[in-house]
């Protein structure tokens, strides 16, 4: 096992750029509460992305539109409080900044203030441009989503990989160059074809973060429950799984039902 780059002191905006600048590809990871965030930012994650997924694996839910503002910053302040050396990156969950603005700049600044977070993301390319200059005028780090943006999944109508066709590929670099253009700092690239996950991370400088997006982005992205096989359901051909943790859970949590039923648990050395 080799942890890396822990000599770096506090992962910045900055830091994850300059990886880019020299080849260095950047590991990222979800994660939604503390302990799992002290975990990831041990292990020498340089970010962190307490992701709206938080409503799949956290809540239970379908779909990532049910979580709420109010939610997203209670998951995010336990992550920060986890994290002594990761990028702490915030998506900003679906309603909380496609009406206006005004709105999104109020959501994004609840955000940064409530939780301590460093930077939010935010799905989408110019339809919410407008949004987004005004949100990094305000001093706050935007990191960018193309490809399968999941909160606008009823108008996708399924998961399938994205861009594959050429206008649309095309949309997405134009969308990629303009999110680069306004100042983010990032971007996230979620299942299109490897090819042009290469296309958009050479043309851009800003570093680009792949999920299901081949191997040239300049970094990588994991839900944390699916790399550590938390979630046993979800196994899409992207997905490499790191640990069998259902089965581990599941076959510890039995061992402790079987001693308590059999007056074994606790012992004599257990009790007081
Ligand atoms: O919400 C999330 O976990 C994400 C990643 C899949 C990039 O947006």
């Amino acid at each position: 096992m080799s942890v890396h780059n822990l000599d770096i002191k506090r992962v910045t905006t900055h830091t994850i750029q300059e990886l880019k600048n020299k080849g260095e590809k950047i590991s990222a990871l979800t994660a939604y509460d503390f302990s799992m965030a002290r975990a990831v930012d041990t292990a020498g994650v340089e970010v962190i992305l307490v992701g709206d997924s938080a409503s799949n694996v956290m809540a239970g839910h379908e779909t990532t539109l049910p979580i709420t503002l109010d939610q997203m910053i209670y998951h995010a302040g336990s992550v920060v409080r986890g994290v002594k050396r990761a990028l702490v990156v915030v998506d900003l969950p679906f309603g909380s900044y496609q009406g206006n603005s005004a709105e999104a700049l109020r959501s994004a600044i609840r955000i940064m203030k409530e939780s301590g977070a460093h930077a939010v993301k935010m799905e989408g390319g110019l339809e919410i441009k407008e949004s987004i200059v005004r949100i990094l005028s305000a001093g706050v780090p935007v990191m960018g989503h193309l490809g399968l943006t999941p909160q606008s999944i009823y108008k996708f109508g399924t998961y399938a990989v994205r861009a594959k066709e050429e206008a649309e590929a095309q949309k997405l670099m134009d969308d990629a160059h303009m999110l680069q253009d306004i100042g983010c700092f990032g971007l996230v690239l979620e299942k299109i074809p490897a090819a042009l996950t290469k296309k958009v991370s050479q043309s851009l400088t800003i570093p680009t973060i792949g999920i299901g997006a081949g191997p040239d982005a300049d970094g990588q992205i994991l839900v944390i429950h699916d790399l550590l096989g938390i979630t046993n359901e979800f196994k899409p051909r992207f997905l490499r799984q790191y640990a069998d943790l259902h089965t581990v859970m599941t076959e510890a949590i039995a061992r402790y039902v079987d001693d308590v039923k059999g007056h074994d648990f606790p012992n004599e050395k257990e009790a007081y």
